[in-house]
């Protein structure tokens, strides 16, 4: 049994996943397009920035509880949609729903998940949830998807837009990376392909080049609203304040600034450079999120100062999950949530909007 007190950083619980997953398990999680430049500048872009601590603030009681589309959370600090939960834990997505639930945070499932999206409502009924969904060439699967997400009480519809086609993670190519045997794409059963098991490279770069939509345009954006509707539509996978504009325009109720965690373009800007223009482009018609590299609460202090109103983790989800179950991804939203509430404290932050007070370029006194 992993000790999960004993583990203090998102960086420990990484360590102690990597000692019980099976390699190309670990592989699938950790790795980044091509040659990773994306992967290492979403984290090491935080350097760039800095905070200028306020003194003089009464901070005995931060608040860090907030709202995202209306439903309430204790943490700004979510969860993003990552593929493949069971090859973390047994229980998988389920023990992440629930993991989510108790540290009063929302779960987005993906589309990928290896647990049917019923089923992960069904694990933490009382939770908020959003489903993330990939438009598949075929609209009728891609509209049948969504209906069955709305009737499982997910309360936004996320659309990801940085996935045309899937970029090439070299370790998955390299060890033919496909679920083992007793794990499936649980949403997409009817959709999956006979062949897909065999052949090379990797599985899901077979299913997405097979069946996922590469090109998803603003009209299907607004296809996807005006069937979803009234639950609203999160655009995830913007990078540039021109898109988040139109995303706006073609009826999406909130951006969140991804480059799907250093998975797709190698070259990408990071996320966290990204967000100021962003933030300024929508220009408070609408709520931002961010995620990518965040591994310290003093890391989601800075994207909460930039003007994110809340910051999702992946990977560090799936570090806990792998390091102790639903247990383990608790910790991984816990260890963040504390360390934000230090962070918010010794920074003189009160509450999640003093943020922007503090947080400044490097080098730049405010
Ligand atoms: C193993 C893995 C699987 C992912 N699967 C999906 C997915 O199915 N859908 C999606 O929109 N994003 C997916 N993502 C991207 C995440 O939603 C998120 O953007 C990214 O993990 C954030 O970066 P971080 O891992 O550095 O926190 C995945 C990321 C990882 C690491």
């Amino acid at each position: 049994m992993t000790d999960l007190a004993a583990l203090l950083t998102v960086d420990e619980l990484e360590a102690a996943a990597r000692e019980r997953l099976a390699p190309a398990a670990y592989d699938y999680y950790r790795s980044g397009a091509d040659l990773e430049h994306t992967l290492r500048r979403n984290r090491d872009a935080y350097e760039g920035y800095a905070i200028a601590h306020r003194a003089f603030v009464d901070v005995s009681s931060p608040r860090l509880s907030t709202t995202v589309l209306g439903s309430a959370v204790a943490t700004p600090i979510l969860v993003a949609p990552t593929a493949y939960h069971r090859l973390a834990c047994e229980d998988g997505e389920r023990a992440t729903a629930r993991a989510a639930a108790r540290a009063g945070s929302l779960y987005v499932a993906s589309t990928l998940a290896t647990t049917r999206l019923e089923d992960v409502a069904d694990a933490a009924p009382g939770a908020p949830r959003w489903f993330q969904l990939y438009v598949h060439k075929d609209r009728d699967f891609t509209a049948r998807l969504a209906a069955r997400a709305c009737a499982a009480g997910y309360g936004a519809v996320v659309l990801t837009c940085d996935t045309p086609v899937l970029g090439r993670r070299l370790a998955d190519v390299k060890n033919r990376f496909a679920l083992p045997p007793g794990l499936t794409m649980a949403n997409l059963v009817e959709a999956l392909p006979p062949d897909l098991a065999s052949g090379d490279g990797s599985e899901l770069a077979r299913y997405v080049a097979s069946r996922l939509e590469p090109a998803l345009t603003l009209a299907d954006l607004r296809w996807i609203v005006d069937a979803v509707a009234p639950i609203p539509v999160v655009v995830k996978g913007v990078v540039r304040g021109d898109d988040a504009a139109r995303a706006l325009d073609h009826g999406a109720r909130a951006i969140w600034v991804s480059n799907h965690g250093g998975r797709q373009l190698d070259y990408g800007l990071p996320t966290v450079d990204a967000l100021s223009d962003v933030v300024a482009a929508v220009g408070g018609r609408a709520e931002v999120y961010v995620d990518g590299g965040v591994r310290s609460g003093a890391q989601a202090l800075v994207a909460l100062g930039l003007g994110a109103r809340a910051v999702f983790v992946g990977r560090p989800v799936l570090w806990g999950l792998a390091a102790g179950g639903e247990e383990g991804a608790l910790r991984a939203l816990g260890l963040l949530t504390e360390e934000l509430t230090r962070a918010m404290q010794v920074a003189g932050c009160p509450t999640l909007e003093a943020a922007r007070e503090v947080v400044c370029k490097r080098g730049c006194a405010r």
